[in-house]
């Protein structure tokens, strides 16, 4: 079984960056099929932690090599800092790190659009991360961008450069009034980052394609959350990619045909940062407990998150439109304080109850969650790495899980160090 997706089920930070970091062990190459510099990857070992925002979370096992697929959308400059700091921890990029050529870029002007359309108050506000994803995607699909393979010829890329440029300049000042910085030094930055990032450019497509024919193993590492799925997340408060495991084939040029599994990475519980629907979202002393035995603050933004219940539908539309066969339960372990554990079943509105996943918002925001409740099992599970040594109540916490979902645990996570986690099965 030599390509696996590993994906988020929930809205983000289910805690995917520690799992893919594991499960890198066993595969040859691990590669991000789409989102960009939103996502924030938290990697911990040997008493360091490290949070990737671009480069695939299999960069800290030597010899993994580390693919940036098509799907992505590459801010130089995060992608350079992000490089400096991983050469500074000790890790040689040189060819461990291949950027597809039909990646798009972000340039600063879709930073500066998308921040300006968050503050400016005529437009719904989505809470985004301000990195300009969804500017840079719009220019994608508007047929406009600027791709990684532009780099390649300097004068190309100016002539590209200044039209779109003009064209943002236009659009900036009318709808914000807001002056870009001159072109020329804004080019000139942009020449600085291309040198340092064009000897990692290549062909990934082929270079994965000839990975599965010889039965390399490859690990798909998604970003974001099915929940933020530009089509089957809670749209419009979403990001601007395809986060589902459909993903992986349009964001890496890998063959449907060739995707042997789908695991997806879930939190025992229920986080969310932004704006839009929470079904199952706490504004108790219970949502802030999770908040702070989780330490539910964002690894990019470090906005606090909002934090509620494990949510049985979102897990079922995720289990269903990615096809997953194998579950990761993550962060069992800040539950351990809480002597009441619920679980959401359904959405009870207007008389009706949805056990599938409502497109309509106004049904998500006005829900009553339906709770079938446990109780809990208050005894420490940091760092538990054996399934019989979890409390008894956990056990029945998780078995009723798997049961409510119909599918198995591939691992349970009890801490935020590699090595605090239960393994039950390989990926490959
Ligand atoms: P990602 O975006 O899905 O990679 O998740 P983030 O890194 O943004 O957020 C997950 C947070 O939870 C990080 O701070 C991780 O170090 C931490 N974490 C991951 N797994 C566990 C776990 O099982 N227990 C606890 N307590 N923390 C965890
Ligand atoms: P990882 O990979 C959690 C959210 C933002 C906002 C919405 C749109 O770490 O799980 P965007 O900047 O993408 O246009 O913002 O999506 N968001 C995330 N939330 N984890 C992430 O990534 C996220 N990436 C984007 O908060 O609500
Ligand atoms: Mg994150």
């Amino acid at each position: 079984m030599p390509v696996a997706v590993v994906l988020g089920m929930q809205w983000g930070d289910e805690g995917k960056g520690k799992i893919i970091d594991l499960l890198s062990q066993e595969a040859d190459i691990v590669a991000r099929y789409q989102g960009g510099h939103n996502a924030g990857h938290t990697i911990c070992f040997d008493d360091k932690e490290f949070v990737l925002h671009l480069i695939p979370s299999g960069i800290f096992h030597e010899g993994k090599l580390c693919v940036i697929g098509n799907g992505v959308v590459i801010d130089p400059s995060a992608l350079a800092e992000e490089m400096e700091d991983l050469n500074q921890a000790g890790i040689d990029l040189k060819n461990r790190l291949v950027l597809s050529d039909r990646a798009n870029i972000i340039l600063p002007y879709h930073s500066v659009s998308d921040r300006s359309r968050e503050k400016e108050g005529k437009f719904q506000k989505i809470g985004t991360t301000g990195r300009g994803i969804g500017p840079s995607y719009s220019d994608k699909i508007a047929r406009i961008g600027i791709r990684a393979c532009d780099f390649l010829d300097e004068n190309r890329l100016r002539e590209q450069f200044h039209v779109n440029y003009q064209e943002k300049k236009k659009i900036l000042k009318h709808l914000y009034d807001l002056e870009l910085p001159d072109f020329d030094s804004m080019f000139r930055d942009l020449l600085s980052f291309r040198k340092m990032i064009l000897e990692y450019i290549g062909d990934t497509q082929s270079l994965l394609q000839k990975a599965i024919a010889e039965n390399k193993k490859i690990l798909c590492e998604g970003a974001q959350g099915t929940m933020l799925d530009v089509d089957h997340g809670t749209y419009p408060f979403v990001t601007s990619s395809s986060s589902t495991a459909g993903g992986a084939c349009t964001g890496l040029g890998i063959p449907p045909t060739k995707i042997d599994r789908v695991v997806g990475v879930i939190k025992a519980y229920t986080t969310r940062v932004g704006e839009g629907p929470f079904p199952t979202e706490l504004h108790d002393g219970d949502g802030q407990m999770l908040r702070d035995e989780g330490h539910e603050f964002g690894a990019t933004t470090g906005r606090p998150r909002r934090c509620g219940w494990f949510d049985a539908v979102v897990a079922r539309h995720a289990i269903g439109i990615n096809g997953i066969d194998a579950l990761v339960l993550t962060k069992i372990d800040v539950l351990d304080k809480f002597e009441i554990i619920k679980v959401c079943t359904g959405y009870k509105h207007k008389g009706n109850v949805y056990e599938k996943m409502p497109a309509d918002l106004d049904c998500l925001q006005n829900c009553e969650p339906v709770y079938t409740e446990y109780e809990g099992w208050m005894a420490n599970t940091v760092g538990v790495t054996v399934y019989d040594e979890l409390p008894e109540k956990a056990r029945q916490y998780i078995e009723s899980l798997g049961k409510l979902l119909g599918t198995q645990f591939l691992m349970i996570s009890t801490g935020p160090q590699r090595n605090y986690t239960i393994h039950n099965g390989t990926l490959f």
